[in-house]
């Protein structure tokens, strides 16, 4: 089953990302230094690097049932950041979350979370996974707070290219069964 374009929680919209969003998320979130520091892919140093990662989305959109989110408030429409479901199989996705440095604090990473968590069932997802910098507890704690449980320790598993360029940092591993 498709997941829904968009989805309202308390106090976000998460929706598709579209073409024109790319100054936004460039701006808010994605050519900051200290925002993407424990992020997988590399710091936007132009926006040619953001509508990049639009056309990413729109393929992973047309190929799964859902692909990447933009979190906005819902009061007054703001982008705060971005999640999504990246699908390996029909049945496993992985998620994440990335939010603007004034969005931080309050709960919004957790709201979003529960939400993907319903987007994942609803589109048949059985195994919902998160990797996480074993530094990084902010991030840790949110998975935690959602349900999702550490699995394992990999080490010397991902790159965070902008903490450790060229070096393979050791991850948790979460993971929710649905
Ligand atoms: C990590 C991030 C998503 C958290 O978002 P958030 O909306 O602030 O998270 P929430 O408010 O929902 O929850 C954060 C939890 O971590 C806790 N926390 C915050 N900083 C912490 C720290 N240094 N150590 C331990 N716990 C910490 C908070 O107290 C809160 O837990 P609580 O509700 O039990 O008090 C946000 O900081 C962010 O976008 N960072 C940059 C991008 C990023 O690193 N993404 C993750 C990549 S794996």
């Amino acid at each position: 089953m498709k997941a829904p374009d968009s989805i309202e929680t308390a106090r976000l919209v998460l929706r598709r990302p579209e073409a024109d969003d790319a100054e936004a998320i460039f701006n808010r979130y994605a050519s900051d230094d200290e925002v993407t520091t424990f992020v997988a892919w590399p710091t936007h140093r132009s926006i040619e690097y953001t509508r990049l990662f639009l056309a990413f989305s729109e393929a992973e959109w047309d190929r799964w049932p859902a692909g990447p989110y933009l979190i906005h408030a819902k009061d007054e429409g703001l982008l705060l950041g971005g999640s999504g479901l990246a699908f390996e199989t029909p049945q496993r996705a992985m998620t994440g979350y990335v939010l603007a440095r004034d969005a931080w604090g309050r709960g919004y990473a957790t709201e979003c979370m529960h939400a993907m968590i319903d987007v994942a069932r609803q589109c048949g997802v059985h195994e919902l996974y998160a990797l996480c910098h074993t530094e990084h507890a902010a991030s840790y704690r949110v998975l935690e707070k959602c349900g999702l449980t550490r699995e394992r320790l990999l080490p010397r598993h991902s790159e965070f290219p902008n903490l450790t360029p060229g070096i393979q940092s050791d991850v948790y591993r979460y993971e929710l069964t649905l």
